[in-house]
C-alpha cells in the first residue's frame, strides 16, 4: 500500500483549483441510471469499479434503479471506521413510495411493481440523510403522482443532484430546502452537467493554508457553501477574503481556540471535524470539538496523539489543548478526512510524518499531495 512522507515546516503560498465534488459526483453518476440516454458528466473523477464496488455510497444506485427497473439489489453498506452507516432511513422513503423490501445474505432487495408518490419524512436523530434524500428522489422522479419529501437534507450536494435530475426532464422544487417536492414524470432524457466544487476539498485547503500558509488562494470554488467553515477560521483569527469563485486566506496577528459542533448544513460540516481537530492541536488554549452526526468519528484523535497532541477523547466530544508544535511521526490513514487531517498536522509539525495506508485519502482528493506540493509543501509519495 502507497505511503506519503510530509517534511514539516515548509510555508504554502500560491494558488490551488478545486476539483468537482465527490459527493455530488456520485449521486450524479448513479442518476444516470434512470435514462437509456448518454449523460455527460464534467468536473467529476469516475470513481474506478474496483473502489466503487467496496464504497458505501454505492447504495445510492438504489434509487434509480428501482426507479427506472422498479426493482434493485446491493450490498448492506455494513458500518465503516466513523460508525455505523445504516440505511433504514432510504428503505423507509422506497416503502412509503410502495416498493417491498427483502434483506438477505447481506445484500437488500427492493422491488415495486409500481411506484406512486407519497410523502415520506427523513427527519431523524441526526438531523437528516444525505445519500438517502438523493436516493428517495431519484426513485420518486418516475413515480406516478406527486412525492412530498419532509425533513430532507439541504446540503449543496442535494441541490447539485437535484438541477442534474431537472436538466434530466425531472419536476423538482424545494431542494436545499427540508421540504422537497417531485411530480413523477414519465421518462427521463440524456443531460450535460457539471458538478459544483467540492466544497470539503476546498475547506481542507483552507485548513491547510491556516496551519502553514503565508497566502494561499483557492480558485473555482463557491464561497456560499463554505460560509461554516469561513466563520470559525475568522474566529480563529485567520484572514479570509472571498471575491466571485476565489478564496483567500492569510494568517491573522493572533490565534484563537475554538467550540465547534458538527451538524447538518448549513451548520459546521462533520466532513471538517478532523481537519480543524488538526489546526486547533496547535492553536494556543483549550478547544472542544464536539460530533453531533457521526458520534464516533474520531480516528484521527489517536494518531494526531502519537504526534504530540494533547486531546482528550469525551463520549463524542474531543477536549484539545494545543502545544507548540507537533512532531512528525510515522501514523496511520482511517477514513477520508482523518487522513487527510493527518496530512495537515504533518504540514507543520517537526520533521517527517509518513501517512500509511493512503488509498482512503485517495478515494475523496483528487491529488491532494501534488496540489499540496504545488503550493510549497513536500510531500513524497513512497510506492508500497
Ligand atoms: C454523506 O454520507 C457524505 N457521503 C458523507 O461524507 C457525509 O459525512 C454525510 O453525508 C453527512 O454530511 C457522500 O455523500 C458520499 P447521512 P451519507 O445519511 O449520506 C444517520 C466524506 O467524508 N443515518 O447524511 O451516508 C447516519 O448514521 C463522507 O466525504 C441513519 O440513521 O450520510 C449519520 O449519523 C463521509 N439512517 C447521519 O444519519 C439512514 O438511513 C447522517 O448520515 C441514513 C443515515
Amino acid at each position: 500500500m502507497d505511503k506519503i512522507l510530509v517534511h514539516g515546516g515548509r510555508r504554502l503560498r500560491g494558488n490551488v483549483k478545486i476539483s468537482g465534488s465527490k459527493n455530488s459526483a456520485l449521486p450524479i453518476l448513479a442518476a444516470t441510471l434512470l435514462t437509456k440516454e448518454p449523460c455527460t458528466i464534467s468536473r467529476a473523477t469516475q470513481a474506478p469499479y474496483d473502489i466503487v464496488r467496496k464504497m458505501r455510497a454505492s447504495v445510492c444506485i438504489l434509487g434509480p434503479l428501482l426507479g427506472r427497473e422498479h426493482e434493485a439489489t446491493v450490498s448492506l453498506p455494513g458500518g465503516c471506521v466513523i460508525g455505523d452507516r445504516p440505511i433504514d432511513l432510504h428503505l423507509r422513503g422506497f416503502e412509503a413510495l410502495g416498493a417491498a423490501v427483502k434483506v438477505s445474505g447481506g445484500n437488500v432487495k427492493v422491488l415495486a411493481p409500481k411506484l406512486t408518490g407519497a410523502t415520506v419524512s427523513l427527519r431523524s436523530t441526526f438531523g437528516s440523510t444525505v445519500l438517502g434524500t438523493g436516493n428517495v428522489m431519484m426513485a420518486a422522479v418516475l413515480a406516478d403522482g406527486t412525492t412530498v419529501i419532509d425533513g430532507a437534507a439541504e446540503e449543496p450536494e442535494v441541490v447539485d443532484l437535484a438541477n442534474f435530475l431537472i436538466a434530466m426532464g425531472a419536476k423538482i422544487e424545494g431542494a436545499g430546502t427540508r421540504t422537497i417536492t417531485i411530480e413523477g414524470v414519465k421518462e427521463l432524457h440524456g443531460a450535460e452537467h457539471e458538478v459544483i466544487p467540492d466544497r470539503i476539498e476546498a475547506g481542507t485547503f483552507l485548513v491547510a493554508g491556516a496551519i502553514s500558509g503565508d497566502e494561499v488562494t483557492l480558485h473555482r470554488v463557491n464561497p456560499e457553501h463554505l460560509q461554516a467553515v469561513i466563520s470559525p477560521l475568522r474566529e480563529a483569527g485567520f484572514h479570509i477574503e472571498s471575491n466571485g469563485n476565489k478564496i483567500s486566506i492569510a494568517p491573522g496577528t493572533k490565534r484563537r481556540p475554538l467550540k465547534l459542533d458538527t451538524v447538518p448544513y448549513p451548520g459546521f460540516p462533520t466532513d471538517m471535524q478532523a481537519q480543524m481537530c488538526a489546526l486547533l492541536a496547535n492553536t494556543d488554549g483549550i478547544s472542544v470539538v464536539s460530533e453531533h452526526v457521526f458520534p464516533n468519528r474520531f480516528m484521527h484523535i489517536a494518531e494526531l496523539k502519537r504526534m504530540g497532541a494533547n486531546i482528550d477523547l469525551q463520549g463524542a466530544t474531543a477536549v484539545i489543548t494545543g502545544v507548540p508544535q507537533l512532531s512528525g511521526a510515522p501514523v496511520m490513514a482511517s477514513d477520508l478526512r482523518a487522513s487527510a487531517a493527518l496530512v495537515l498536522a504533518g504540514l507543520q509539525a517537526d520533521g517527517i510524518t509518513e501517512v500509511n495506508r493512503v488509498y482512503h485519502i485517495d478515494r475523496g482528493y483528487d491529488s491532494i499531495d501534488e496540489k499540496l506540493n504545488e503550493l510549497g509543501a513536500e510531500i513524497e509519495r513512497v510506492k508500497a
